[in-house]
C-alpha cells in the first residue's frame, strides 16, 4: 500500500463522520418512545441548560455565540464526534449497570462495519511502511462460566502512529489497521499490528475551538478499538489502552476504565507482546 501526504482536518473526518454516522443511524427505532418519557428527557436536559444560565449569570451576546457555535458544529458535521468525545461515556457506563463480563467502552465515530474477516493467528492489514512500535495483542474470547468461544468475532479498529484512522482521513488506504479477526477452536487469537498514538480532537474545527476556549486539551490515550461479538451472546463494545501512555489520567472523552489497560511486555525477541480475554454474557441474559 502507498501513501500519499496530505492532512485529514476537522472538516474532512466531521464530514466523515457525519456521513457514515447517518448510514448506522437508519437502525436506532425509537419510534415508540412514548410522550411522557420524550417530554421528561427534554425537560431535564432544557432545566440544565436554563440552570447554566441562571448559575453563570450568561448574557445575550454569550447566549447569541453559542447558537452560532451550534450551527457551526452542525455545519462541519462534528456531531458525532462531539457527542462521542463528549457525551457517550455517560450513555455507556449507564447501560453498563446492566451488563456482565469484559468491562466496555465508547464505541466513537470511527468504527465502520464490513472490514475484512482474517484468521485467529493473523497480521493486521497495514502499510508496508506503517510506522509503530510492533504489537502482538492476543487472548481468548469466553462465556463469562468460562467456556472458549470459538469462531467468536474480534472486529478491531485502531488509528496510525500520527493518531489517523483509516476511512476519516484521505490519505490512508482503505481498510488500513481494520479487520475481524475469527477466533480458533479455542477461543483464541493473536493479532499482529503497530502500537497505535494518542488521539488528538481535530482543533480547526468548531470542538477544537470550544476545547481551547475552555483551556481544556484535546487529547485522548492511545487505544485499541473493538467489538467482540460470538454468537448466542451479548456483544461488548470496547477499547484497550496502554499502561504509562500519555493522557491515560485525562482522556477528554472520559472513557478509560483501569480494567481496560493493557501492560505489553518485550518477550525474548524484544516483541511487545500482551494477552487479553475477553468474557461475554448469555444473550439471553441481557
Ligand atoms: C472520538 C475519537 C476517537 O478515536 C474516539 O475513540 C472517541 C471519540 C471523537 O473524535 O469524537
Ligand atoms: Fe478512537
Amino acid at each position: 500500500m502507498s501513501t500519499t501526504q496530505q492532512s485529514p482536518t476537522a472538516a474532512g473526518s466531521g464530514a466523515n463522520a457525519s456521513e457514515n454516522f447517518k448510514a448506522a443511524a437508519a437502525t436506532n427505532d425509537v419510534a415508540d418512545t412514548p410522550p411522557e418519557r420524550v417530554a421528561a428527557i427534554v425537560t431535564s436536559v432544557l432545566q440544565g441548560v436554563h440552570d447554566a444560565i441562571k448559575t453563570h449569570d450568561v448574557s445575550y451576546p454569550e447566549f447569541q455565540a453559542a447558537k452560532a457555535w451550534l450551527m457551526a458544529v452542525g455545519e462541519g458535521g462534528e456531531w458525532p464526534l462531539f457527542m462521542d468525545v463528549f457525551v457517550e461515556h455517560a450513555v455507556e457506563e449507564q447501560v453498563a449497570t446492566s451488563q456482565r463480563g469484559t468491562k466496555g467502552s465508547i464505541l466513537g465515530p470511527y468504527y465502520l462495519p464490513g472490514q475484512v474477516r482474517l484468521p485467529s493467528v493473523c497480521e493486521f492489514p497495514r502499510r508496508d511502511d506503517e510506522r509503530g512500535l510492533p504489537l502482538v495483542f492476543e487472548g481468548q474470547v469466553r462465556d463469562i462460566d468460562g467456556t472458549p468461544l470459538a469462531g467468536a468475532e474480534v472486529d478491531l479498529w485502531h488509528a496510525d502512529a500520527d493518531g489517523y484512522y483509516s476511512g476519516f482521513a484521505p490519505h490512508l488506504p482503505e481498510g488500513n489497521l481494520r479487520g475481524v479477526i475469527v477466533t480458533d477452536d479455542e477461543g483464541r487469537f493473536q493479532i499482529t499490528t503497530v502500537q497505535p498514538a494518542p488521539y488528538q480532537i481535530p482543533t480547526d474545527g468548531p470542538t477544537g475551538q470550544m476545547i481551547e476556549a475552555a483551556g481544556w486539551h484535546p487529547w485522548r490515550p492511545a487505544h485499541l478499538h473493538l467489538q467482540v461479538r460470538a454468537e448466542g451472546h451479548r456483544p461488548i463494545t470496547t477499547q484497550i489502552y496502554f499502561a504509562g501512555g500519555e493522557w491515560l489520567d485525562s482522556d477528554v472523552a472520559e472513557a478509560t476504565k483501569p480494567e481496560l489497560v493493557i501492560d505489553p511486555r518485550e518477550d525474548a525477541d524484544g516483541v511487545r507482546r500482551s494477552t487479553y480475554d475477553f468474557e461475554l454474557e448469555p444473550q439471553s441474559e441481557a
